[in-house]
């Protein structure tokens, strides 16, 4: 049985999240999306809101579980006996950062692979920290996150419906 984790602040989730989480979650037997509990890290949304927002979009995917952890990654993978980490690749600027840890994480655990997966085209350009700058000045972000999430991101920006631009 494969079983692997997909890891991430997922502050918030976006559509770009949600594309890599469904195309692993095809590819794996069971597949945890680990949302880090980072209390150093100035988080939008606490790490139970973070969870239960992806746990009801990815409601429809059977082999999902969605889990928060904290400390090491490779510690809370072999926890759980998941022996792949998957992490989506935008850009080359990407790349660096991603293979560095990539790396050190199989220095720390060489039972686990780290798989990447190139985010979708339209995908490319997407970032939490993007949706919340937009959020936070009241632009479009009906393309960027899960429908249901929209009015829950302006709520934070203290932005009722409505009140954000049109497109
Ligand atoms: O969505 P992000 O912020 O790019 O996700 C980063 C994450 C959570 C994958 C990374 O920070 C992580 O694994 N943190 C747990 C602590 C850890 O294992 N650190 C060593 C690798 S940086």
């Amino acid at each position: 049985m494969t079983r692997a984790i997909y890891p991430g602040s997922f502050d918030p989730v976006t559509n770009g999240h949600i594309d890599i989480i469904r195309r692993s979650a095809n590819m794996v037997d069971e597949l945890f999306v680990g949302v880090l509990n980072n209390s150093a890290k100035n988080s939008l949304f606490s790490v139970d809101e973070r969870v239960s927002m992806i746990k009801e979009i990815t409601t429809d995917l059977p082999n999902v579980r969605v889990v928060s952890f904290d400390g090491l990654l490779v510690d809370y993978a072999r926890e759980i006996n998941a022996n792949i980490i998957i992490r989506g690749l935008r850009a080359v600027t990407d790349f660096e950062y991603e293979l560095q840890i990539a790396q050190t994480n199989h220095v720390e655990n060489p039972a686990i692979e780290t798989i990447f997966l190139t985010t979708s085209l339209q995908y490319s350009y997407l970032s939490s920290t993007i949706v919340k700058e937009f959020a936070a000045y009241g632009g479009d972000i009906s393309q960027f996150v899960p429908e249901t999430i929209v009015a829950r991101i302006y709520n934070k920006f203290g932005i009722k419906k409505g009140e954000q631009h049109e497109q």
